[in-house]
């Protein structure tokens, strides 16, 4: 297999009645990569995540994985091509404890034993160095441990292209430099990871290669040192500031 063509979105577009929200936007990725998606407000990185994950059909364009056309195939065959994904505002369940929220998504998946949910979800915690929270509810947790936990599940089905869109956001500065570790470690142990985000900083220090949106559009794509102070760039994010 070509490396070069582990994940290849083509000419994504996106509209939501007159709404562009994303338009016409290319992105590939090689295995192991590890790319932030930046952009203000707005700009369609949530969008793109959602069709890259397969939540959303594009209205144009395609998405191979590992060289399949996955396009139009429903959210769960994703799932089981090793796409997981995150989202913005945790989606846990909030009167459940911190273990049901791991496996409950996990044996949706009806070959999934229990048991077997079990002990990857201990992997899991212990990986996260959530294991003393295990019996804890969910609702329960501050917003950053919300965040690891909604982590968490992404990583139950081992995925393999890993989606995350704004795992810092309302994040502890304390929490964010742990789930910034925890990223770079996943990330070493191989997986192919596209991160979104506001925190410029958190950006910078994370990822060699930022893509960036700007009104669905991708703006620049490149190493991040020089994306982040390409004129364009720094005109979308003041502009859009301005307009606030
Ligand atoms: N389900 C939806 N229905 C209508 N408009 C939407 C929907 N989702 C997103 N949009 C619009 O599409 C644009 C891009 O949104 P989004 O992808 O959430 O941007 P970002 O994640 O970069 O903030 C925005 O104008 C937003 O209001
Ligand atoms: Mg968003």
């Amino acid at each position: 297999m070509d490396e070069a063509e582990f994940f290849a979105a083509d000419g994504l577009s996106k509209h939501f009645g007159g709404i562009i929200a994303v338009d016409g936007l290319s992105i590939s990725l090689s295995r192991g990569e590890l790319v932030g998606l930046i952009g203000p407000n707005g700009s369609g990185k949530t969008t793109t995540i959602n069709m890259v994950a397969g939540a959303l059909r594009p209205d144009e364009g395609t998405i191979r994985l590992r060289g399949v056309t996955m396009t139009g195939s429903p959210a769960h065959v994703f799932a089981r091509g090793g796409v997981a994904r995150t989202f913005q505002v945790p989606r846990l369940f909030r009167r459940m404890t911190v273990l049901e929220n791991l496996i409950v998504p996990a044996l949706s998946n009806p070959a999934a034993r229990r048991a077997e949910a079990e002990r990857r979800a201990g992997e899991v915690l212990s990986f996260l160095r959530l294991e003393h929270l295990t019996r804890s509810l969910a609702r329960a947790l501050s917003g950053g441990q919300q965040k690891l936990l909604e982590l968490g599940r992404a990583l139950m089905l081992r995925p393999s292209l890993l989606l995350l869109d704004e795992p810092f956001a309302g994040v502890h500065p304390q929490l964010l430099a742990q789930i910034m570790e925890h990223i770079g470690s996943l990330n070493a142990g191989g997986h192919t990871i596209i991160v979104v985000d506001h925190n410029i900083d958190a950006i910078r220090s994370l990822v060699r290669r930022t893509v960036v949106m700007a009104q669905g559009r991708k703006i620049a794509d490149g190493p991040s040192e020089d994306v982040l102070r390409d004129p364009a760039v720094i005109r979308a994010y003041t502009g859009a500031r301005d307009a606030h």
